[in-house]
């Protein structure tokens, strides 16, 4: 099964993705990373990694739909077969959506449904909640509103910073994302032999 990574940060769950393939965790190859943000430092780590990688600036489009358009091409001119978003910081549109049904994950740190959207974990330290966390899902047309496949809990503690509880959000994310991919890969397996 072919990946194709779309990032707009730091790509730390890229790398984590990229780990449990060489640790043979998770079946599978990376055959492309996109990302948006330029300067993004997971085009770094994705060069280390001799993996090819695009950059698509979505101030260069015109859309929403404009930028997904571009998004399909590349991911299939690249052979992908399921597209996992780690840390992409854009809204898709049914433009992709339809173009990979069923066959986008997205990470996102926070217990869905709670602090949907941009800025979870602020929106999290705001709220005052005590538990909070990460969550894998299926992409759907409404955001972070898919179907739940994993998630993990943190504990908010007294003296919190953004980063520092985003730092321990991340270690969780970095175990569950792979693990809730070789989950859906199995998933996606069986379906096939039964459709
Ligand atoms: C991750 O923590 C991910 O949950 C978050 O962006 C970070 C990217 O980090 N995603 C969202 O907020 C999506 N709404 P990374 O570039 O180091 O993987």
């Amino acid at each position: 099964m072919r990946f194709g990574i779309l990032a707009s940060g730091s790509g730390s769950n890229m790398e984590a993705i990229a780990q449990a393939i060489d640790g043979q965790g998770l079946k599978g190859e990376i055959g492309i990373v996109i990302y948006n943000e330029p300067g993004a430092y997971v085009q770094h780590r994705a060069a280390v990694r001799r993996i090819p990688v695009v950059h698509l600036n979505h101030r260069d489009f015109g859309s929403r739909e404009a930028l997904d358009h571009q998004l399909m091409k590349v991911l299939n001119a690249h052979g992908v077969d399921l597209v996992l978003m780690a840390g992409w910081m854009r809204v898709v549109t049914p433009v992709l959506i339809d173009g990979f049904p069923e066959r986008i994950l997205n990470i996102h740190p926070s217990l869905l449904p709670s602090f949907r959207g941009m800025h979870a974990i602020q929106q999290a330290l705001d709220y005052g909640v005590k538990i909070t966390g990460c969550t894998v899902h299926v992409v759907v047309p409404d955001v972070d509103a898919g179907r739940i496949l994993a998630q993990a809990a943190v504990p908010i503690l007294p003296d919190d910073t953004p980063h520092s509880l985003r730092l321990r959000i991340q270690s969780q994310e970095h175990r569950i994302y792979p693990e809730a991919i070789a989950d859906y890969q199995q998933h996606l397996s069986q379906s096939h032999v039964l459709s």
